[in-house]
């Protein structure tokens, strides 16, 4: 491996020698000439709760099936019993008084010597750091007579107890307890044991278990690491909960945003739809808590500084699926949920849904500006469903734009047929998706340059290149993909005035729990990182600039002529001219960006590189950075910059102006 590492790296090193002794290519930039307005919006994220994004991942519940309301209700719970302890456990049924939290269970200890319980396995494990405080909760009651103290214990894998609180249920009504205790070790797969001491009876429901420290310290909040990822990207805007999670397999399993605020026992819990859908990655464990639910999407959107972008369920399950429909007349609690989420987002407090917004903690509007309406639909059912809707919202609220999905497909019949008949209803944006090889991405870096300049705006609402092949397990986030991205992206910058939004998908995946690759973070329970591609997307978000300027190669716009692709924008905030080059080749690139410009320029200029790496190289939680951005500096002549683009290389040059 390391003398493979050294071939590699004289050849590269006497690619740049010789690259060094080539006269440089040199390209134009017309900088006063805008071109574009690049949108705030241009680069975001897409959420959606698929391989433990979201329960198992950023939300910081460590118990898994807290409130027994998966369909196996002991599902990921065992019973425990030490030193002669005796006790049963019983699910318990208020499907009469409690519909959408149905299931309780009853502990009965049978004797004051030894001691009886239950463990929780976690998602895949629980994630503890040694020195954190953990807050363990329960709701509960216990009849008269009987005394029953709650021990909580942390065990690391091997059985050592790494952390215990104690509480006592004192009521015969249901009421919450908690305790905090510290952490003694760090585990990545600890498990919670609750023990229960004393002798009688305890109904339990909630059992649950957070680490103190969460994004912004919000009690029972989430994953502070993976948020700061999000929000080192600053990402134009969030769109969720997905995805096909929106759609749901069949209607009864759709998102339902209503069911996913207010208090967390209130949130019905349902099977997530990416449990069975690969049967090469089957998660019979993966279920829907909501306990990060519309209220925490909004905050976190707004906490990250991103537009929030929410997709409803327009009466279609997926087609990939069921597709299963709801009849035309019979669409209005749809309706009726898309107009009251938007009065939720935006109401004053003398609203019905802009009221509760406020009792939730934030009586400030969201400022919402767009809606998804379905995900990926497709064929005339979608068309006619996207009408009601679209005149319900807009008869309402004429300034929403509306999301629009031209399907899963990023060409045929299908696409052909949603994009005519939207350009024609003069629909606002339109949603593509491509998962395809890299090939493709570098092949369709020009796919803007002839849109229609004044119909719908894009965006480019979920892609990913495929090392191997679409929705295979095998794909990789390697660095062939992510620089076939970058390429393809310097297509949808040119066209800013066409593309005002892209997304990678989807965003986040568990390491020991993913349905589906490519990715553009992973983690386990304690660790995280960024894909290549997550740089990728980074370095374009940090460096978009407000507006596009033209890059030329003898007067024409650059786009993967001889492996070159390229982009440059000015920033009229920070004053400054920003190009991206991508160098797809296996040789060095040595260029020269002659600027046409009435501004003057400091001297030096910053560099950043990301590149001249092997197609199959990736990160992971043990090399989090290895491929990962460099930040140098550059000396311009005049007004002309002159640098060698590595083999395999993005860069992005920042030049301000004086
Ligand atoms: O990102 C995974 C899935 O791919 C999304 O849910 C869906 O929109 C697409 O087909």
């Amino acid at each position: 491996m390391i003398i493979k590492r050294a071939i590699f790296t004289a050849c590269a090193m006497a690619a740049l020698a010789t690259a060094q002794a080539q006269t440089p290519k040199v390209y134009t930039i017309e900088a006063d000439k805008v071109k574009a307005h690049i949108e705030p919006t241009m680069y975001g994220i897409f959420f959606e709760d698929i391989n433990l994004a979201a329960d198992g991942g950023v939300y910081a519940e460590l118990v898994k099936n807290r409130s027994f309301e998966f369909n196996s209700h002991l599902a990921g719970w065992q019973e425990r019993q030490k030193n002669g302890g005796k006790g049963s456990v019983e699910v318990v049924d208020r499907t009469a008084q409690r519909p959408e939290n149905a299931h309780t269970i009853k502990v009965n200890i049978e004797s004051n010597t030894g001691s009886f319980g239950l463990s929780n396995e976690g998602f895949r494990g629980m994630g503890i750091k040694k020195g954190e405080t953990y807050s363990f909760t329960v709701t509960a009651r216990k009849p008269a007579g009987s005394l029953i103290k709650l021990i909580a214990e942390l065990h690391n894998a091997s059985g050592n107890v790494i952390g215990t609180g104690t509480l006592t249920p004192t009521s015969a009504n249901w009421k919450k307890y908690n305790v905090k205790f510290t952490a003694t070790a760090t585990e990545d797969k600890a498990s919670l044991y609750v023990w229960l001491k004393g002798k009688g009876v305890v109904d339990l429901d909630m059992v649950s278990l957070f680490p103190q420290h969460t994004w912004k310290n919000r009690p029972a909040g989430l994953r502070a690491d993976l948020v700061q990822k999000l929000a080192d990207m600053k990402p134009g805007f969030l769109r969720f909960p997905g995805g096909c999670i929106v759609e749901g397999r069949d209607l009864v399993n759709r998102y339902q945003w209503k069911k996913s605020i207010g208090d967390i026992d209130k949130r019905e819990n349902i099977i997530n739809r990416w449990n069975t859908e690969f049967a090469h990655r089957l998660t019979p464990d993966y279920y829907q808590t909501f306990g990060l639910g519309f209220m925490e999407y909004f905050m976190t959107a707004e906490d990250i500084g991103a537009s929030p972008l929410p997709i409803l369920n327009c009466g279609m399950a997926c087609q990939f699926n069921t597709g299963q429909l709801v009849p035309m007349d019979q669409l209005d609690p749809y309706l009726q949920d898309a107009l009251d989420l938007i009065e939720f987002a935006n109401g004053g407090p003398n609203t019905k849904w802009g009221k509760l917004r406020a009792s939730l903690g934030h009586p400030k509007p969201f400022n919402l500006k767009m809606l998804g309406v379905g995900n990926e639909q497709w064929g005339e059912q979608y068309i006619e469903r996207w009408k009601v809707f679209t005149k319900a919202i807009k008869d309402k609220y004429p300034s929403i734009k509306i999301i629009s999905s031209l399907g899963p497909f990023a060409e045929g019949k299908e696409f052909e047929l949603l994009d005519k008949t939207f350009r024609g209803l003069g629909a606002d944006i339109l949603d593509e998706h491509y998962y395809k090889a890299p090939k493709w991405f570098l092949d369709n870096a020009k796919r803007y340059d002839n849109y229609d300049r004044k119909g719908p705006k894009i965006f480019a609402g979920e892609y990913a290149a495929q090392s191997v092949a679409t929705g295979s397990p095998e794909n990789k986030n390697n660095w062939e993909c992510a620089l076939a991205e970058a390429a393809f992206m310097t297509g949808l910058e040119r066209n800013a005035d066409v593309v005002n939004m892209a997304s990678y998908a989807p965003l986040f995946a568990h390491v020991d729990g993913w349905q589906w690759t490519p990715d553009l973070i992973w983690f386990d329970n304690l660790r995280s990182y960024g894909t290549p591609n997550y740089y990728v997307q980074q370095l374009y978000a940090l460096n978009k600039g407000t507006d596009v300027v033209p890059l030329l190669n003898d007067g024409a716009m650059v786009s993967g002529e001889e492996g070159a692709y390229a982009t440059a924008s000015i920033d009229k905030n920070t004053k400054e001219l920003i190009i991206k080059f991508v160098n797809t080749t296996d040789k060095a690139k040595p260029v020269t960006f002659s600027i046409n410009s009435t501004s003057t320029y400091q001297k030096t200029g910053t560099v950043i590189t990301l590149g001249n790496y092997k197609k199959d190289a990736v990160n992971s939680l043990d090399t989090p950075t290895a491929v990962s951005p460099v930040k140098s500096t550059i000396g311009l002549s005049g007004k002309s910059v002159t640098v060698t683009v590595e083999p395999a290389t993005f860069k992005v040059i920042r030049l301000k102006m004086i």
